[in-house]
């Protein structure tokens, strides 16, 4: 078994070469409607994090719902490098972490998954000791570490920072953390998850302060749960945690991607398409759907688990600030401004999660939008129209803001980057496609031949990173 992952189940077709090249482009002639329905993958940044919590246990752990994208790949490379066996069935993904082989992460993969970065929490917890490599991920602000670091000292690590690798141990006494009340200055995801999973196999009860409220840190909460571990509040700013001496195997389903979800919202609302959706969880939806409707767009809870989106006849202009949850999703920022660029009126998108995540401006500007930065506040004004243009993704969000504008510019728009959509959606282009998008990939740029149509031959069986 290695890290890469071979699928060969899935409703959808494999994915193989829309995932491999990152020459490739997405071609999408604009002005047409959607329909139908589309099925909503797991979510990304659950699936990351809940990779890295199979660590935690020495048994085996089934995870259903995984996603295809090349982020789940890499993870999966990291967890091989780690001595961990790991197993993928269509979406079903089987890991066992019995043997941890290596406290050390490798660098190669490390720096270009920040998620990975969070694995230090439970590898310590397991080893006693743990070396990761400074995280990468989306170059959208200075990403620093910091809160994970502090949390795991309070807990008796000693950290240091060497040559961008973090050394972690717990030195003398039995090789456990500690429990510890923490408090982050800022309610980060990722160092609430790093701390949460480190404290499950802590001595003692570990308490977290202005912890991180988002729908992924309630279901890494319930997958350690279900592994026998003992967090209360999660989903609140104070998570508590009882150490217990070890977790046990399950069985877990990933929650429905939100940030995907409302992604197809909004390609619906800029096509003025009827869609409908499921399995979404439309409460993790709750700032994105009242923005919409904001604007003018009606979503109807059909069921339990399944949105409809009818055809907007108006789109008005609206204001937006990004917040931790239960605030606007940052992940969402980019794509509503595609939606914005074309509704009446002027709307400011400020943006304070992250310091640089307003770089797809002027790309969606080329498109013929009128979009003004200033620091992190973008105000917009609606254009009638938007017009195709070659345009570049320059990072995951970014990316599908790109395709969500290309939908409905008039003529044909093209977009380069693709590595940053594939790290982080389930076959977007294929899913439009199969909506009634006009949207190929395009392997080779250069020859502008070699046309990959999902719809008809590709199989996907391998994502390569
Ligand atoms: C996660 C998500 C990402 C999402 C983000 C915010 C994953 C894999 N990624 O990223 O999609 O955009 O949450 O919802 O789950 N910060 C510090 N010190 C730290 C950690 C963070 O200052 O030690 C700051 C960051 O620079 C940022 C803010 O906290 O300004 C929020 O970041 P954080 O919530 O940690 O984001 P990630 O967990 O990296």
């Amino acid at each position: 078994m290695g890290g890469r992952l071979i699928n060969s189940s899935t409703s959808l077709p494999d994915a193989k070469s829309s995932l491999v090249a990152d020459s490739s482009v997405l071609q999408i002639c604009g002005g047409h409607s959607l329909a139908g329905h589309v099925h909503i993958s797991g979510a990304k940044n659950s699936a990351l994090v809940i990779m890295a919590g199979t660590l935690l246990c020495s048994g085996d752990c089934r995870i259903r719902n995984v996603p295809f994208l090349a982020d789940v790949e890499r993870m999966a490379e990291v967890l091989s490098a780690l001595g961990l066996r790991l197993h993928r069935e269509g979406d079903i993904l089987d890991v066992n972490a019995r043997e941890i082989t290596t406290s050390k992460a490798p660098y190669e993969l490390v720096t270009q998954l920040r998620a990975s970065f969070f694995a230090i929490g439970p590898i310590l917890a397991r080893l006693g000791v743990a070396q990761m490599p400074l995280p990468g991920g989306c170059a959208i602000g200075a990403r620093p570490v910091d809160l994970h670091v502090r949390g795991l000292q309070s807990m008796g690590a000693e950290v240091q920072i060497e040559h961008g690798i973090c050394h972690a141990s717990l030195p003398g006494g039995n090789g456990k953390l500690k429990g510890a009340k923490i408090y982050l200055d800022t309610p980060s995801v990722g160092a609430t998850e790093t701390l949460m999973m480190a404290a499950t196999l802590a001595e003692g009860e570990t308490i977290i302060e202005n912890a991180a409220k988002e729908p992924e840190v309630v279901d890494l909460a319930n997958f350690c749960n279900s592994m026998g571990a003992k967090i209360q509040g999660a989903g609140t700013s104070k998570i508590t945690i009882v150490g217990v001496s070890q977790l046990h195997s399950t069985d877990y389903t990933i929650i429905p991607d939100r940030i995907e979800a409302g992604t197809f919202l909004l390609a619906a609302a800029i096509t003025r398409s009827e869609l409908t959706l499921s399995p979404v969880a439309p409460d993790h939806l709750f700032p994105v759907i009242a923005k919409l409707q904001e604007i003018g767009v009606e979503i109807i809870e059909e069921a339990p688990d399944r949105l409809r989106i009818l055809p907007a006849k108006t789109l008005k202009a609206i204001n937006i600030d990004t917040l931790p949850h239960p605030g606007f999703p940052t992940d969402m920022q980019a794509p509503f401004m595609a939606l914005l660029t074309l509704a009446e009126g002027d709307s400011i998108i400020n943006e304070s999660v992250f310091e640089n995540r307003l770089r797809h401006a002027s790309e969606l500007n080329r498109l013929g939008a009128d979009i003004r930065v200033k620091g992190n506040t973008a105000f917009v004004k609606g254009v009638p129209m938007l017009s195709g243009a070659p345009v570049i993704g320059t990072d995951l969000r970014a990316s599908a803001a790109l395709v969500i504008a290309g939908l409905a510019a008039q003529g044909t728009t093209t977009i380069q980057g693709l590595h940053h959509l594939d790290r982080g959606y389930d076959r977007l282009d294929y899913k439009l496609q199969e909506l009634g998008a006009k949207i190929t990939r395009l392997k080779d740029t250069s020859a502008n031949v070699d046309v990959t149509d999902h719809g008809n031959s590709t199989p996907i069986s391998a994502i390569v990173p």
